[in-house]
């Protein structure tokens, strides 16, 4: 179902006293608010647990950021979706440009986790976006749609209203440089048109699009307002409490 998502990306910052002061902090903060977003936190695996019980997930989801591509096994120093489930969470962060361009996640990878993900019952927060020179050369909305065709685009239309997809302009992520309030809903709107002629405009009608990418409580309110635009994923700003819940305050 479309939802507005307000998720953050801690990424590898906080260690587990410094994550679970913030996690506590924030759950705090939104008990006796009326929000009109659901709210993720996305923490590094080893606070899944701590965190989880220590909040109340019926109004903060909490997330991993990746998870292995195998269901089990012998695969020294990964992490399983059934471990992630096993604490409480119950989004996982997939195909960030971070993990696609340091860790080499390919699109066939991809399929993998996200497979394994739906397979859990947990929901994939599913990342895609162009990096400078494409969007330079002006093929950005073609990039970004075929990394989706490569991926998620291939899953039954029933496992596809699972997931949330989140849009991030690499040249945006941790720079400071957002994308215009028209480029963010120019480039949903491209990808919600994608949706509906790979499944139906149903389905894309129900899919939540998050934008990724230096967003802040300045410029939420005005980002959130575009029609094609469901919340965000936000990273650098999710590491305090206060710029959190200033941009869940944008909705
Ligand atoms: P940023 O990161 O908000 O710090 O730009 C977003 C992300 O990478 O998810």
């Amino acid at each position: 179902m479309r939802k507005n998502i307000v998720a953050g990306n801690w990424k590898m910052n906080k260690n587990l006293q410094e994550g679970l002061a913030l996690a506590t902090e924030l759950d705090g903060i939104l008990k006796d608010k009326e929000i009109n977003c659901d709210v993720v936190i996305g923490t590094p695996f080893i606070h899944l647990a701590s965190v989880a019980a220590a909040i109340d997930t019926d109004k903060i989801g909490v997330s991993a950021q990746n998870c292995a591509d195998k269901a089990s096994g012998a695969y020294t120093g990964e992490t399983s979706v059934e471990m992630i489930k096993s604490t409480g969470a119950a989004y996982v962060i997939l195909g960030h440009s971070e993990r696609r361009e340091y860790y080499a996640e390919t699109s066939e990878i991809l399929n993998d986790k996200v497979t394994l993900t739906l397979e859990a019952g947990l929901t994939p927060i599913y990342c895609c976006g162009e990096a400078l020179d494409i969007r330079e050369a002006g093929t950005q909305n073609e990039f970004v749609i075929n990394q989706l065709k490569e991926t998620v685009f291939k899953l039954s239309e029933e496992d596809f209203k699972k997931v949330v997809i989140a849009y991030e302009p690499i040249w945006a992520i941790g720079t400071g440089v957002t994308a215009s309030s028209d480029q963010a809903q120019e480039m949903h709107k491209a990808l919600r048109e994608a949706i509906a002629a790979n499944y139906s405009a149903e389905v894309a009608d129900e899919t939540s699009i998050l934008y990724g990418g230096s967003c802040k409580p300045s410029n939420a309110k005005e980002l959130f307002a575009n029609p094609d635009v469901d919340g965000g994923l936000i990273g650098g700003a999710s590491l305090k409490a206060e710029d959190f819940v200033g941009i869940i305050d944008a909705f």
